[in-house]
């Protein structure tokens, strides 16, 4: 008999932004025991597993990406025990949990880093991170002319303990999350005992933190005047390949256990993503390609049919995602006009945070369209919370409001990732929309960030009893998923659609999805089978016409 599929190859996984969640102490932040009291939202959702973002000890410069002890928990959210009493109710409701492992860069608190000020140049405490001399007369001038994905120079000069000004020291974001080198070999099994730390108290798996940043041109060359990333000493250096081929042994070494490592891994081409996947490298790693398109046919065709032709080459499958605590909400992008071309640049994620006008009931339409396309799609799928609710982007965020380093590291001149952080609502009268207790004997708590006043009208309570909302799409649409398009389950295959470049079609086996993309209406085959789900109206006299901007599946097996 051979094994089932590994649980992860179509699970669909719900990111938890654990600061944004719900906050069960009345601090006005989030935390695991609020996350533990609003589990079943996820489990009626219909979701297979929960990935949280990092939730350790932390200064919460980059909320929790600047971490100060691996192993231990955030204060604000927790403690030890509470995040064993999640993992055991997760466990007990049918859900996987995955945690968020960060290993391009610690906190300027991480103890390693703390040694490595107090120590002298050339010393061993040093080598752990990327501390090089400076260039120009007194070594004024940075080491080389990388860039902070965050804006500014990605090198910092420390003082001496002597109090003399001393070396520079890498850091491809803050200035507060100094880069490990990972050509020391203290990095890599500091990293390997962080990994046994957390399957053994029974994780299911982890999400990797800018998997493809770790290793560094060893010599730390200028970047050159193509500053494409594919050309960068910055980024997808080969030797970064060794540290998966030995974590993979690790996550296999427990056996019977399914556990995944999923890559954050922003590269240009999709045959280098595809090299991160193959089958003693990592499990799964999120394909942006598809993220990054504008909701056109043609261009998202063409990114679906390159993920999966790229990636099955290599025996894996696609992990999709549409949105995450670093982009705009789908809701605001496809809001937007499409035709923006998303250029290329030091961080892939800013081309995602256009500002300018947005049409919010195209850019709802879009995306309902687009969550069905996703959830019909072979493989695995990522959410990111609030997205099941169609929250918008927080857009006017006061300056003074806002927390994102790119915010103070760009001058202002980027707004950064805070709009799509904003604490849920989840009940519409309620102070801070229920997302802090209410009855806190010193009057309600102010959320980390404002909600705006408009959130009501996405609260958790009444998009319950609203057929209509999204998150009754998104209910449905997962419940049917599981029938009808998780694997075991037919490949892709197109359809094509004469006279029709703003639509597309596929059939996985006996079912379809239909996309259409554009403004005119389009009349459903009758060999296309029974309507399953839409995300707008079918109408017509012969009850099978689809609207514009929406995606339908059907099936030619009768259903009971
Ligand atoms: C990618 C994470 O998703 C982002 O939120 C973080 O700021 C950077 N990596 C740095 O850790
Ligand atoms: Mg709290």
């Amino acid at each position: 008999m051979t094994a089932p599929p590994a649980w992860w190859k179509d699970a669909v996984v719900y990111q938890v932004y654990v600061r944004s969640f719900a906050d069960s102490d009345g601090d006005g932040i989030g935390d695991l025991a609020g996350l533990s009291d609003r589990l079943g939202h996820l489990k009626t959702l219909g979701v297979d597993g929960l990935w949280l973002n990092p939730c350790y000890p932390s200064p919460q410069v980059d909320h929790g990406y600047d971490v100060a002890d691996y192993t231990d928990i955030e204060p604000a959210y927790g403690t030890l025990a509470s995040f064993d009493a999640l993992l055991a109710q997760a466990h007990d409701l049918g859900l996987k949990l995955l945690l968020d492992l960060v290993p391009n860069h610690c906190s300027s608190k991480h103890p390693w880093f703390q040694a490595a000020l107090a120590a002298e140049p050339g010393s061993p405490a040093r080598d752990r991170f990327l501390f090089r001399d400076g260039r120009g007369p007194g070594g004024d001038e940075p080491p080389n002319n990388w860039p902070s994905v965050f804006g500014g120079p990605a090198w910092t000069r420390v003082t001496e303990p002597d109090g003399s000004p001393g070396q520079w020291y890498l850091h491809l974001f803050d200035a507060q999350q100094p880069d490990f080198n990972w050509r020391n070999p203290d990095v890599g099994d500091l990293f390997e005992s962080i990994l046994r730390f957390w399957f053994d108290r029974g994780i299911d798996g982890f999400r990797i933190d800018v998997a493809h940043g770790l290793v560094k041109h060893p010599a730390l060359p200028d970047m050159g005047l193509d500053k494409a990333l594919s050309h960068s000493p910055m980024w997808n250096h080969p030797d970064v390949h060794d540290v998966y081929r030995r974590w993979r042994l690790i996550a296999n070494s427990y056996a019977g256990r399914d556990l995944t490592l999923v890559g954050e891994i922003w590269v240009p081409e999709v045959e280098d993503l595809a090299l991160y996947l193959r089958p003693d490298e990592l499990p799964q790693a999120f394909y942006f390609d598809l993220l990054t398109q504008p909701w056109r046919a043609t261009a998202l065709r063409t990114a679906i049919e390159s993920g999966i032709k790229h990636i099955a080459e290599v025996g894996a499958v696609v992990t999709w995602t549409l949105s995450n605590h670093d982009v705009h909400r789908t809701v605001t992008r496809y809001g937007q006009d499409q035709s923006i071309v998303v250029g290329s640049s030091q961080d892939p994620a800013a081309g995602t945070r256009a500002r300018g006008p947005v049409d919010l009931a195209q850019g709802k339409s879009y995306a309902r369209s687009a969550i069905l396309m996703l959830l019909a799609l072979p493989g695995s799928v990522y959410l990111y919370q609030g997205e099941e609710l169609g929250l918008p982007e927080v857009m006017d965020l006061p300056l003074t409001a806002r927390q994102d380093p790119i915010v103070f590291r760009s001058g202002g001149r980027d707004l950064g990732r805070d709009g799509c952080r904003v604490p849920l609502p989840w009940e519409h009268d309620a102070p801070s929309f229920g997302f802090s207790p209410a009855d806190e004997p010193d009057g309600p708590a102010t959320p980390w960030l404002p909600q705006p006043q408009w959130f009501a009208d996405y609260s958790v309570d009444l998009e319950l009893t609203d057929a209509s909302s999204f998150l009754s799409l998104y209910r449905r649409a997962l419940q049917l998923r599981r029938e009808h398009f998780a694997a075991p389950a037919a490949p892709l295959e197109w359809i094509e659609l004469p006279g029709r470049d703003d639509a597309l079609a596929f059939r996985r086996g006996e079912r379809v999805c239909f996309v259409n993309c554009g403004a005119e209406p389009f009349d459903l085959p009758s060999e296309w089978g029974t309507v399953i789900l839409a995300s707008a109206q079918v109408s017509g006299h012969t009850g099978r016409t689809a609207s514009p901007a929406s995606t339908v599946w059907l099936t030619t097996t009768p259903t009971t």
